[in-house]
């Protein structure tokens, strides 16, 4: 298949794109002298541009294309279900799709995970997750818990009920005041543990997850209603839990009747190897929001997997959870879901992510010998590269060296090299790569030598 758009066509495409479309969380501005980036067609684990150029994508789009671009079988399921029934809403209705797939999500989900939730996207899947919260404790006679805990730096969407969990305060400070309740704990970044933990990862663990139980007793206990986190927090670069944390954490919950949600918008559908993040380190959450690799993007999907327990005071008499939208389950989404699935199976995508992790971690951590590189940290097919520019003291950059090394140089850097991925600085500057589950040594080693070519350069620059 051709790629290549002619002159005029690239032409036309850059003043409506500039004229017309508003890029997500980007400096327009940025694109006043350089022409916006145009991906038009995904092969496998790599993309292509307008002029033919080919780019591995090593984050995977935005943590979403699990099998990989291109799937025919995918995209023609989503047809045939478009042909058949394109649309109808789950207010009141069902349909096949949405049933099959909820059965198939229940049985994969640990413990008893039995009840889907369908909406369009994560940052619904998680506000949904606040909502039921507060309407369960309302439903059971604790209407004092409406307060949610989740840790600072953490990711959780951008709706005002998101973004209020959300943990990153220069993206909350234009849409003040936010829905009242979010309250920040300590994130699981043992390269910046606080002194007195900082050589016992275990230690720094049970501290980070007794500061939930210590902010659970300092807002109130009857206040809270659920603690929100990610099995391997995205932002800030891939923290990984330690060892006990989880364990502990659902000792907290348990102990004062708070609910553990369990944010998998990104770790679930085997980016850590299993179909669930919680799966892999050995928890069990009352709730589980989804979305992103359940379709690969092949269509959007979110929702929330949900304990039998939670519904109860929902399954009698005049009860209803009082909340949906519109494109929530759709069929065309849940059939793309279903062969999304098959395709998992089928490739046994969980057992490559398994066989291959290591090989992943080893490669990337071939960079540790240059000095802009301070960690690289993460699980399953799912990284950080922490950027210091003191290795030895782990001294990070200020704003304006940030600013240019990040937005200045290495994003279009990378890019121009043919590597997609994340350079971050939300919290310290990172890079990230989540690539596609079908990848190998070759890809693993194509992203070490474009990152050790560009990081090598962005060293010369500082
Ligand atoms: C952990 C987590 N939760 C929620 C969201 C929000 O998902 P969406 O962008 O689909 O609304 C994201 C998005 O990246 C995420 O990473």
């Amino acid at each position: 298949m051709s790629t290549a758009y002619s002159k005029d066509e690239i032409a036309a495409l850059q003043e409506k794109a500039k004229r017309h479309l508003w890029l997500h969380f980007t400096r327009m501005s940025s694109y006043a002298d350089s022409d916006v980036p145009v991906i038009v067609r995904g092969e496998g684990q790599y993309v292509y541009d307008q002029n033919g150029k080919r780019y591995l994508d090593g984050l995977a789009g935005l943590f979403v294309s699990q099998i990989g671009h291109g799937r025919t079988e995918v995209a023609e399921a989503g047809a045939r279900q478009a042909a058949q029934l394109a649309y109808f809403p789950l207010w009141s209705y069902a349909h096949p799709q949405a049933i099959e797939l909820a059965e198939r999500l229940s049985a994969m989900a640990p413990g008893d995970l039995n009840r889907v939730f369908f909406t369009s996207s994560g940052s619904e899947a998680v506000e949904s997750a606040w909502k039921l919260a507060k309407q369960y404790f309302k439903a059971i006679g604790e209407p004092g818990r409406y307060k949610v805990l989740s840790r600072s730096i953490a990711y959780h969407g951008t709706s005002l009920g998101a973004l209020a969990i959300t943990g990153l305060p220069g993206i909350k400070e234009p849409f003040e005041p936010l829905p009242a309740g979010g309250v920040r704990v300590p994130n699981t970044n043992f390269y910046r543990a606080p002194e007195f933990v900082a050589n016992d990862e275990t230690a720094f663990g049970l501290w980070a997850a007794d500061e939930i139980e210590r902010a659970i007793l300092r807002e109130g206990e009857q206040s809270v209603a659920a603690v929100f986190l990610e099995p391997l927090q995205n932002s800030g670069g891939c923290f990984p839990p330690p060892p006990g944390y989880f364990q502990r954490v659902r000792e907290i919950c348990d102990k004062y009747g708070v609910l553990l949600v369990s944010d998998e918008v990104i770790c679930a559908f085997g980016r850590l190897g299993y179909y669930f993040g919680s799966e892999r380190y050995a928890y069990q959450p009352d709730i589980i929001t989804f979305a992103k690799g359940v379709t690969s993007g092949y269509a959007p999907l979110g929702g929330m997997l949900v304990r039998d327990a939670l519904m109860e005071p929902f399954s009698d008499g005049h009860a209803t959870f009082l909340h949906g939208v519109t494109f929530a389950g759709h069929p065309v989404s849940c059939a793309v879901a279903m062969a999304n699935l098959d395709v998992f199976e089928k490739e046994d995508l969980l057992g490559n992510v398994r066989a291959h992790e290591s090989a992943f971690r080893a490669t990337l951590e071939k960079l540790n010998d240059l000095p802009i590189v301070g960690e690289v940290r993460g699980d399953g097919y799912f990284y950080g590269i922490e950027l210091v520019k003191d290795k030895a003291t782990r001294l990070t950059f200020d704003d304006d060296e940030s600013e240019r090394l990040l937005r200045g140089f290495l994003s279009h850097a990378l890019f121009d090299a043919g590597l997609i991925c994340r350079a971050d600085d939300r919290g310290d500057p990172v890079i990230q790569l989540s690539p596609p589950l079908t990848c190998t040594q070759e890809h693993f080693d194509e992203m070490e030598q474009i990152l050790r070519s560009v990081l090598t350069e962005a060293w010369t620059k500082i």
